[in-house]
């Protein structure tokens, strides 16, 4: 079996982050989504994994990832010109593909759960698909489907304004090479896509198995729902190992599960885990509090921060209270001690919010 990781897209911005790279390389807990895609994947025991790039966001995402050694696996890059859709995804990957069963997993979905279980119950039951499903408020976001009380799925809709359930498709599908007969005779969707959710529709429609399986883990859609702070405490909450290696002077204390790497440093501080700090980082006299994910380079100075994300290269000084705060890189966030300036004074990117 083969995987093929979806990493196209345009990189636009990832609200509320000005985010001009590819959405799946955003960090949670310090790492890049797709690391976790990836990691999933290789648990699997898949070894050939093919990752479809845009022309915008291709070149980032070959640098980050690289070739797949570090992995054990083998990795490849497909280019696809054009944001088509996903089932154009499918077809613009043919040639590696080729006649394998494969695993296809969207580069900007995080899911709690262990895939190797669905990728079994794929090669035992030999259906035609196999899609996870997961149940969610807002349906209507996603692809919906009608399933009966076997799993067996009954109709598949992409994004409807009345859904019939509230069984979201989660971006993890398993294919058999029969996907790419009926990809082939698809027409674009209203937003003008190739939508993987109506080829697997056709499947349906032509009398071919399609089993589900529904998911109780957690599942984040990070391109879509702004919930990075949500993604970054789950993964805080159940991934991070206390590690110890950077410098922790005699005034400071570090509790409970926190990474801080050799290059970075805590001075006068308290660190209270789960927390993951990134290289070449400083810390002094400040606080920071659970749930707390700080890039690499950062100064964090008497400041005072909570469930936060603080993304690479940000200068964070004399701030009282910090929380729930999502800080996109290279940004400033410091007291102004100039006497009588009783104002505000900001300078935000694209779709910045400030709550005072
Ligand atoms: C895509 C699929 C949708 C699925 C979602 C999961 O949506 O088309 O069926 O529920 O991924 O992340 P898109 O992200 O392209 O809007």
């Amino acid at each position: 079996m083969k995987a093929l990781i979806l990493s196209g897209g345009k990189g636009t911005r990832l609200r509320p982050l000005t985010h001009t790279g590819a959405k799946q390389l955003v960090p949670i807990a310090n790492k890049p989504i797709i690391f976790y895609v990836i990691e999933n994947i290789v648990a699997t025991g898949i070894k050939d994994i093919g990752i479809i790039i845009s022309p915008e966001t291709g070149e980032e995402v070959k640098q980050t990832v690289g070739n797949g050694r570090r992995w054990g696996v083998n990795i490849q890059y497909i280019l696809q010109p054009e944001p088509k859709g996903l089932a154009h995804a499918v077809k613009v990957a043919k040639k590696f593909l080729g006649n394998s069963s494969f695993l296809m997993y969207l580069g900007d979905n995080l899911l709690g759960a262990d895939i190797e279980e669905f990728r079994r119950k794929f090669v035992t039951e030999k259906p035609e698909a196999l899609i996870l499903l997961k149940r969610v408020e807002n349906p209507s976001s996603f692809g919906v489907a009608e399933v009966d009380k076997k799993g067996q799925v009954k109709k598949l809709e992409e994004k409807p304004a009345k859904p019939k359930s509230d069984l979201a498709l989660i971006g993890v599908y398993l294919f058999s090479p029969e996907i790419h007969k009926v990809i082939k005779t698809l027409k674009p969707s209203p937003r003008g896509e190739l939508e993987i959710t109506d080829a697997i529709q056709q499947l349906i429609r032509q009398k071919k198995r399609v089993a589900s399986y529904i998911v109780d883990s957690w599942w984040l859609d990070t391109g879509k729902k702004d919930d990075l702070l949500k993604a970054n405490t789950v993964v805080l909450d159940e991934r991070i190992k206390r590690n110890i290696e950077g410098k922790v002077d005699g005034e400071s204390l570090v509790t409970g599960r926190v990474i801080l790497p050799k290059s970075a440093q805590v001075i006068n501080s308290e660190i209270r885990g789960p927390v993951v700090i990134g290289e070449k980082t400083v810390i002094k006299d400040s606080f920071v509090g659970p749930f707390t994910s700080i890039g690499s380079e950062v100064k964090v100075e008497k400041a005072n921060i909570e469930h936060c994300v603080i993304l690479d290269d940000c200068r964070i000084k004399k701030i009282d209270n910090l929380q729930d705060s999502l800080i996109g890189k290279r940004s400033v966030v410091k007291k102004n001690d100039r006497k009588r300036q009783n104002f505000l004074r900001v300078s935000l990117g694209d779709d910045s919010v400030v709550e005072i």
